[in-house]
């Protein structure tokens, strides 16, 4: 690799060099190099016996190892020699610094042990591909469960479950087996085949969908680390976000299973529905992997672009100490809008959504009784097993309980944390205006605040309209375009490594 300090004593006798020989592009880019004097820039140069067109040299931040030839030349001002070794050294790592700025063919053996550094631009295309899809199926999945299609197929089957039914014969068995199942028991019970047959194919759909991200992540996952073809960083993102996936199909079949629970059919009150605990673990997981896919892509193209030294002017204005409160409070919101839409699914999972239809207040006031929100019914079903000797004796425990299973709290919670998630953007929206920014993450930001605003709308309007399916998957995928413009925000926001 090579070290800036170790081009720092050649650079006066290769500035002269460019000066009498080199092109004047290629000079312009030595100058330009040679003014800022700083590690981890690239500046293109014409091997001098070559004519081809002026290839990328890459500097690199770290000083050069020792024992090695850099080190050996560290600090050398024997100029000619200088120069012949330089170009011996681009002739070294040339091919190196080819594949990651050209994304060249690869070969394990032209790399460093560290892999390159950066990875190729189409890694950062398929994550984005993959970011896409799972918006998609996050969409769908919304979509299912509010057509009550989520409990139609009541088996799990990686491989034949692929396969729907064809004949008629095929349609009645699994409607048959649909049929011994609380769901269709309680709430089902005059559904004719053909409308069986929509909610297996919702939910047939929103498997497929699954499987299908699963196979075009992790293959191309494997490939691409096959090949080399990402950083060191990216390939363990990579994996992460693999088993994530993985896990995600097993926590779906895990969810599932909790509405086919055959006991709910003893209480004559309960409703065959799904756990929240369950539902809200499902999405919090596809929102991460989201997540992971979609800021990880970003980094690729990061990393290409500070290879490329295409960030300079951007660099300069996002590395100001002055936005760092900008930078710190963009993290904060982007948490705020992943628990706020947990809390949302907590919402879903209850049908707490059909409580209460009125904005600004609930039942006429700002806050709802404190009986109702913090209720003994939804406490521990078996208080006297407590060994809790701080509370009263006659206080029942796990009043927490409330929290994530009173449909009224979590429907208040709901609102609390969406209405402070909207504020804090607000806020942070109108005081980055003060800041000289980008225009990207000036764009981004105007995006961040009109998403909030219509999500917060869109949120009203479904309670207002008792949750009607196409404004409850509006409501949805439009968490998740939030989700998406903050860490966008997030991403632009990163300090550039100088
Ligand atoms: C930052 C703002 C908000 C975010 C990020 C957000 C996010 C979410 C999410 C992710 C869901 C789960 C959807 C599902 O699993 O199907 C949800 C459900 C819901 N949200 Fe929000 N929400 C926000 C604001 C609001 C507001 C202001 C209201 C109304 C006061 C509201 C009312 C609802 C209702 C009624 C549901 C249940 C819909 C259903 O049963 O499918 N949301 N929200």
């Amino acid at each position: 690799m090579l070290g800036h300090t170790w081009i720092q004593p050649c650079a006066r006798p290769l500035r002269s060099w460019a000066l009498a020989r080199a092109p004047s592009r290629a000079y312009s880019r030595w100058s330009s190099y040679n003014a800022r004097s700083q590690a981890l820039r690239l500046t293109s140069f014409q091997h001098p016996w070559s004519r081809s067109e002026p290839r990328v040299l890459g500097a690199m931040t770290s000083p050069a190892p020792s024992g090695t030839l850099l080190s050996a030349t560290h600090g050398l001002r024997a100029q000619p020699f200088c120069l012949v070794r330089r170009l011996l050294q681009s002739q070294t790592t040339g091919a190196a610094v080819d594949q990651v700025s050209t994304g060249g063919e690869s070969s394990s053996n032209s790399q460093s042990a560290a892999g390159p550094q950066a990875s190729r631009k189409v890694v950062g295309y398929w994550l984005m591909a993959s970011a896409v899809s799972v918006f998609g199926i996050v969409v769908w999945g919304g979509v299912t469960r509010l057509t009550e299609s989520g409990l139609s197929i009541v088996e799990w089957n990686l491989i034949r479950g692929m396969k729907p039914p064809r004949s008629e014969e095929d349609w009645e068995a699994e409607f048959t087996k649909y049929k011994q199942f609380p769901e269709y028991q309680k709430i089902h019970r005059d559904m004719t085949l053909e409308q069986f047959k929509f909610i297996y194919f919702m939910e047939w759909g929103h498997r497929m969908w699954g499987r299908m991200i699963g196979l075009t992540f992790i293959l191309p996952a494997a490939y691409f680390t096959y090949k080399g073809w990402m950083t060191k960083a990216v390939k363990s993102r990579v994996w992460i976000i693999a088993g994530l996936v993985c896990f995600q199909g097993a926590l779906g079949w895990y969810m599932v299973k909790s509405g086919l629970d055959h006991t709910l059919m003893d209480d004559p009150g309960a409703v065959p529905r799904v756990s929240q605990y369950r539902l809200a673990a499902h999405l919090g997981t596809a929102f991460l992997a989201y997540t992971g896919m979609y800021f990880t892509g970003l980094s690729v193209f990061r990393e290409n672009n500070v290879a490329r030294n295409r960030l300079s002017s951007f660099t300069s204005l996002v590395n100001r100490s002055a936005v760092n409160p900008l930078r710190h409070s963009v993290h904060g919101l982007t948490m705020l809008i992943f628990f706020t839409a947990l809390s949302g699914a907590f919402v879903a999972g209850l049908d707490a959504g059909m409580l209460y239809d009125t904005f600004p207040l609930m039942g006429g006031r700002w806050v709802p009784p404190s009986e109702d929100l913090w209720s003994p019914a939804f406490a521990d079903p078996h208080p006297t097993a407590s060994t809790n000797t701080a509370l009263p004796a006659d206080m029942p425990t796990g009043m927490w309980r409330n929290l994530l299973e009173n449909p009224t709290t979590v429907q208040f919670n709901h609102r609390v944390l969406a209405m402070t998630t909207f504020t804090a953007i607000s806020i942070v929206y109108l005081y980055s205006r003060r800041l000289p920014l980008p225009r990207s993450t000036r764009n981004t930001l105007h995006a961040l605040m009109a998403l909030a605003t219509a999500q917060v709308t869109l949120g009203i309007l479904t309670l207002l309209n008792s949750v009607p399916t196409d404004l409850a998957a509006v409501h949805q995928a439009g968490s998740i375009s939030l989700l998406t413009a903050s860490l966008t925000l997030m991403h632009l926001l990163k300090k550039v490594p100088k």
